[in-house]
């Protein structure tokens, strides 16, 4: 999705720039620009495609400028082109914008009147027009008055060339956070910008501005009241958002896993009473015990991490759970009882429709408990209580590392509740001890990965795919398909087994790739029942299934195994031949892993 970058100091800003915009490539882009402040005016260039296009256009001779900003563009309005890349500038003044402003219709029909001729077909270009159209010698009241009059979501860095080393940042709904340097500061998107010259940060909330100088950081409300915001310090580091040796992040990302998630659990669980101790979440256990529904909001992986929730939590915390697209609970009417607890589920953190369920849900009175991984991401600041799943950044576009954290952290919460509740302790020891095994047995299915990639070879011109599992093995079959469709582009869909009958049967022939998660569970003979549906059909069948298991290897074309465990704890193991089929087939078939196209890592817009 776009990213944003800002510079204004004393080193020449453009090779800063250009790498804050490199480091934001992971998001997902489709064109990209810059605006350097020179003492003679202003110096714009803008390319569609990759960075590396926008570098080769750049005459560095003219770059000499200390002060820019820069955008990588996720097309909304309007389609990937060099005239709707940003920055747009009107007159003296060049902007970039994340988000949407939903109004700009209207708007861009007044600006017209006022004889403003538009160049682009964005959202973002009125935006700049509207603030130059109420520029009287002071950017930051402009852009103040421009803002009261729009609607949606933004985050913008606008710049002026008559002060040259001034930057105005303002965000509502995408985030921004600012770099504070030494005689230099930054402004951007995403915090992976700014980490190769300073580890102090200011993130802005909504309805917040900021103006930067070299070296000033001021900080207001958009309606001009001045506010005191905290310095917070990054406390991860650059290697962790390079690639390490691996191909690509995504591989990178499925081969931490082991680490990952024992990092989820390290120093939270209380073996000897079989619960667990998160503190993040300050209830009371009084609250705790009262607490009657749960309500899980999410979107992509992390929704598919929240239906294996659900699985957990109503088995052993005996609670009703109704796992929601976050987009779709936000438009409706949603219930919310005495004692509802929404679980808010969202790696970036970030996610525009995530954060505004979870902003509906607290408005009709549910309690808020965020589970994020981007440390001071809007999510986990707006959240009432929160446990972040320290999965480390997640690059790659196609989630993997944090999906398997994400369960982990619900299988705490599921112990937490639980215990509270009909959970004995010796079942929650149990469940710990097993929990501290996952991260040897996930090692255990990394090992095969050889021979994933040689069933992908076998898979990689197939157009279409369908991934079958029953019980808490359907969210992996969901989660299986996504990632297949993310970076492949091959057609895949996820149903729970027994539905194959009511429809996709009908798909069924020998170049129908069949994937069947099918573990030994209480579902197991119905499962391989459903493969015999399929072969009988003349399906190819993969079949994900228990290591030592002699039946399945006779119905499927290929077997890959996974250790046993309890169930609340396999689809962490089953996830994972899922994720590395899904890689292979994609590198199989020459596709970007990390930047597939059209997709986003964190979507800010609705
Ligand atoms: C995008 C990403 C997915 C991710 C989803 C939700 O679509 O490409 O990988 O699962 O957003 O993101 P979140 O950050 O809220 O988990």
């Amino acid at each position: 999705m776009c990213g944003i970058v800002g510079v204004t100091g004393t080193q020449e800003a453009a090779s800063i720039l250009i790498e804050g915009l490199k480091r934001l490539e992971y998001r997902g882009y489709d064109s990209a620009g810059i605006a350097i402040q020179r003492p003679h005016g202003q110096y714009v260039v803008k390319e569609k495609g990759k960075i590396r296009n926008l570098e080769a256009s750049l005459d560095w001779n003219e770059l000499k400028g200390t002060c820019g900003i820069a955008h990588t563009r996720w097309a909304t309005h309007g389609v990937p082109n060099r005239d709707n890349a940003h920055p747009h500038v009107a007159g003296k003044i060049a902007l970039v914008h994340n988000g949407i402003i939903e109004n700009y219709a209207a708007l861009k029909v007044q600006l017209r009147k006022k004889g403003r001729v538009f160049s682009s077909e964005t959202d973002t270009e009125v935006l700049v027009h509207l603030i130059d159209d109420l520029y009287d010698g002071d950017l930051v009241t402009a852009v103040q008055k421009a803002l009261a009059l729009v609607d949606g979501a933004f985050g913008i860095a606008v710049t002026h060339a008559d002060e040259p080393d001034l930057i105005v940042g303002a965000r509502r709904g995408s985030p921004l956070v600012v770099g504070v340097g030494d005689g230099e500061n930054f402004l951007a998107s995403d915090v992976a910008a700014v980490m190769g010259h300073t580890r102090q940060v200011i993130y802005l909330d909504d309805g917040e501005m900021v103006v930067l100088r070299p070296g000033s950081v001021q900080t207001m409300t958009i309606s001009n009241e001045a506010i005191t915001k905290e310095v917070q310090e990054i406390t991860w580091d650059l290697g962790q958002i390079q690639k390490g040796g691996f191909e690509h992040f995504m591989l990178k990302e499925i081969f931490e896993q082991p680490t990952t998630i024992r990092d989820a659990f390290r120093g939270r669980t209380l073996p000897d009473t079989g619960d667990v101790k998160l503190g993040g979440i300050q209830l009371t256990d009084w609250e705790l015990r009262n607490i009657r529904r749960i309500i899980i909001l999410a979107c992509g992986t992390s929704w598919h991490a929240g239906l294996v929730g659900e699985y957990m939590l109503e088995e052993y915390a005996h609670l009703p759970v109704e796992v929601e697209y976050a987009s779709e609970f936000r438009y409706r009417s949603p219930i919310i009882e005495p004692g509802t607890l929404c679980l808010v589920i969202s790696q970036s953190g970030e996610t525009i429709d995530t954060l505004e369920a979870m902003r509906e849900a607290r408005r009709r009175g549910a309690k808020i408990l965020g589970i994020t991984n981007v440390v001071g991401s809007t999510i986990a600041r707006e959240s009432e209580c929160g446990v972040y799943i320290h999965a480390g950044p997640e690059i790659g576009v196609a989630s993997t590392k944090a999906f398997t954290s994400q369960v982990t952290i619900l299988g705490l919460i599921t112990i937490l509740l639980g215990r509270r509740g009909h959970l004995s302790a010796d079942r929650g020891t149990q469940m710990l001890k097993e929990l501290d095994r996952v991260p040897d047995l996930v090692q255990r299915v990394l090992d095969q990965a050889e021979r994933i990639k040689d069933i992908a070879r076998v898979y990689a011109n197939h157009h279409n795919c369908l991934y079958l599992g029953r019980g808490v093995n359907f969210p992996i079959a969901l989660e299986g398909a996504l990632k297949l469709k993310e970076i492949s582009y091959i057609h895949a869909e996820g149903y729970p087994a027994a539905e194959m009958k009511h429809g996709p049967i009908a798909l069924i022939d020998e170049n129908m790739p069949v994937v069947f998660i099918c573990t030994k569970d209480s579902a197991y003979e119905k499962v391989v029942s459903n493969m015999m549906e399929v072969r009988a059909r003349k399906g190819r069948i993969i079949a994900i299934a228990t290591e030592g298991d002699t039946e399945v290897a006779q119905r499927a074309d290929h077997v890959l195994y996974v250790p046993p465990s309890i169930p609340m704890l396999q689809p962490i193991l089953s996830v994972i031949p899922l994720q590395l089929l899904s890689y292979h087939v994609a590198v199989q078939r020459g596709c970007d892993v990390d930047q597939p196209r059209n997709l986003a890592k964190s979507v800010t817009v609705e």
